[in-house]
């Protein structure tokens, strides 16, 4: 069984996170961090009303034994140190400030700092960066952790497909980022 880091963060399409959440757990530990503002954009923007205080309320939407919540004030959580093996880390959707401080490796939360440390180790990174539209600094922070490595997977639709509802368009972005980082899902369809 792989073991695979999701954080989501603040930014707008927080059901990307979730669903990715979804996906991992079919065969993969899990260890999920949600920062405090994406709370407030999961309570905006999805069916969700979670709390941080709640994580119980968390963990009965997964019912998954591969599940590990962490809050993101706890920078002891095993993630935080380069000697928990894990198999790569997804920061989906990620804010133009938490894409900052990964960048300039400022590790002031557990999402930056176990990002700060898979990049350290050389483990894969997948971050979906989600503003628009992008200025000079987003552009030159995604420039920075492109040039290392980190896969810059942004929540941008594809059309091709023939998408007819939301849900098609959320499944296609979903499954190509889990494709990038080599999770095979049953979203992502090639084209043939
Ligand atoms: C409803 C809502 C939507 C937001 N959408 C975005 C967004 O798409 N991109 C972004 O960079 N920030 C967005 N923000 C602002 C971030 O939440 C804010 O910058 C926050 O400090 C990010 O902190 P975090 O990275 O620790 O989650 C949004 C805020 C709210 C309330």
């Amino acid at each position: 069984m792989k073991r695979y880091i999701i954080a989501i963060t603040g930014a707008s399409g927080s059901i990307l996170g979730i669903n990715i959440t979804k996906e991992l757990l079919i065969n993969n530990e899990v260890h999920l961090i949600i920062s405090n503002h994406a709370f407030d954009v999961i309570n905006s923007e999805t069916e969700f009303i979670w709390q941080s205080v709640n994580i119980d309320e968390i963990k009965q939407y997964f019912n998954s034994d591969r599940l590990f919540i962490h809050d993101t004030n706890n920078q002891s959580a095993p993630i935080s140190s380069g000697s928990f093996i894990t198999d790569g880390m997804f920061i989906v959707p990620c804010s133009m400030k938490t894409l900052s401080a990964v960048a300039n490796g400022y590790a002031n939360n557990l999402i930056t700092r176990a990002a700060d440390v898979i990049i350290k180790e050389g483990r894969r990174l997948l971050i979906a960066p989600r503003e628009m539209p992008f200025s000079a600094i987003h552009l030159e922070n995604m420039s920075r952790l492109s040039r290392i490595g980190v896969i810059i997977a942004p929540p941008n639709p594809a059309f091709y497909h023939n998408p007819k509802t939301i849900d098609e368009l959320i499944g296609y972005m979903t499954g190509k980022m889990l494709d990038l980082m080599g999770v095979a899902n049953k979203h992502f369809k090639r084209w043939e």
